[in-house]
């Protein structure tokens, strides 16, 4: 039996590693093994996706949690190292591009272990992101590179990156959707918010960039007040936004009025409802830019680069900056928004390429 390390961390990796899990417990020969770094802990942040995907609780926990980068870094990489020196997985695979992500993947490498990247080879070029810095790093020392899209293997070649090691395997996130549609389908989430499908926003913020910065975050915050008059707005706060919010004073310019609905992070089965629903979505999630676009919704994404440029040029996503916000708004609630095509290979048989991918390996 062959032992398969999953790294899962934060609320993106929950859905990357749960097609996945899935697939490769139908494998002979593989045992897919849950590594749970506790990056995220809250209920809504992480418990709530192991009962969506019903997935088992984890295998292995580390139980890290929150700190600056360095510690949380840190501290993933000396927990996890005790675990791969008394377990001896024969893969490791890491998925997305979290502080997680990268130490787990610096542990393992350095032990020799075969370690390979799911999501590997997206780039935003600016490295003021933590998330490019833990992309960048996590792709020079993987052994194998699986990317979602053609921008990925280009952006591997570029950085020197041998081209066996990289295979185009699709969107894992579409096999999360795919997975759960069904479900998704019947429920009624716009409704528990007293709001109709088709007559709501959704938002999601939880980047450095828009919610450190408390003058950014005031700015943003009039902005989406003037936005819900037009159109109202339902907002599940990360928790790191919640902070800023409550500490800057933010959050009463939000509230009240009834037109902006704020809500506890929710889950995925919930949110993903609510996505279904929404007229058009305003964000800076990785994760939403990719299902707004394979849906055809309307994205705006407030950010000045995206590592994920096929839900620009072939999807519905749009970059916005806080002064264009309001005008791309009015055309998406003018009808004036192109439905987009979706990228290659995000079919939802991504877990299923991967799983040959690791059949073909000589562990
Ligand atoms: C992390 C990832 C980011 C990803 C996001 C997804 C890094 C550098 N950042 O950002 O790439 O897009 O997750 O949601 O890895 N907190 C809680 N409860 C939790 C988790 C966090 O209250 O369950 C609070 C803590 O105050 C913590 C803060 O949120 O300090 C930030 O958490 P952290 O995991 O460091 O970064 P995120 O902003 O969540
Ligand atoms: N998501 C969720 N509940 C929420 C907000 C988001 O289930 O309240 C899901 C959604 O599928 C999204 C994914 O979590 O694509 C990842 O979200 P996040 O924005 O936290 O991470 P990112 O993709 O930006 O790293």
């Amino acid at each position: 039996m062959k032992k398969i390390h999953l790294i899962a961390a934060a609320r993106p990796n929950f859905m990357k590693i749960a097609p996945l899990f899935h697939e490769l417990v139908e494998r002979p020969g593989l045992t897919p093994v849950i590594v749970h770094t506790g990056q995220h802990y809250d209920l809504n942040m992480s418990d709530v996706f192991f009962k969506d995907f019903n997935l088992p609780d984890p295998h292995i926990h580390l139980g890290v949690g929150s700190g600056s980068h360095a510690q949380q870094t840190g501290n993933v990489m000396i927990a996890y190292e005790k675990i791969l020196l008394k377990e001896k997985p024969d893969l490791v695979i890491v998925v997305g591009d979290v502080n997680s992500t990268v130490a787990a993947t610096l542990a393992a490498v350095k032990l020799g272990i075969t370690t390979a990247h799911l999501e590997a080879g997206l780039r935003s070029f600016d490295r003021t992101m933590p998330e490019e810095i833990n992309r960048i790093v996590t792709d020079s020392i993987a052994d194998y590179l699986w990317t979602p899209s053609p921008d990925g293997d280009q952006n591997l070649l570029n950085e020197g990156i041998h081209k066996e090691k990289i295979t185009r395997v699709g969107n894992i996130m579409i096999d999360s959707l795919e997975m759960l549609r069904s479900t998704i389908e019947n429920m009624d989430v716009p409704k528990k918010f007293n709001r109709k499908k088709g007559s709501y926003g959704l938002i999601t913020l939880h980047r450095p960039s828009n919610v450190d910065n408390p003058e950014t975050l005031e700015k943003l915050c009039k902005l989406l007040k003037m936005i819900s008059l037009k159109l109202p707005l339902i907002f599940p706060v990360h928790p790191r936004t919640l902070a800023r919010l409550l500490k800057t004073g933010n959050m009463s310019l939000l509230e009240g009025g009834g037109t902006i609905t704020l809500t506890t992070p929710l889950g995925y089965t919930e949110f993903m409802n609510l996505v279904m629903g929404s007229r058009l979505l305003i964000t800076d999630s990785g994760g939403v830019q990719e299902e707004s676009t394979y849906l055809g919704i309307p994205c705006l994404t407030l950010r000045s680069n995206t590592e994920r440029p096929v839900t620009v040029t072939q999807g519905t996503n749009r970059l916005c900056s806080p002064d264009t916000l309001s005008d791309m708004v009015g055309l998406a609630l003018a009808g004036n928004f192109s439905r987009g095509t979706r990228p290659d290979l995000w079919d939802g048989r991504t877990a299923k390429r991967v799983a040959d991918c690791i059949e073909r390996l000589n562990l």
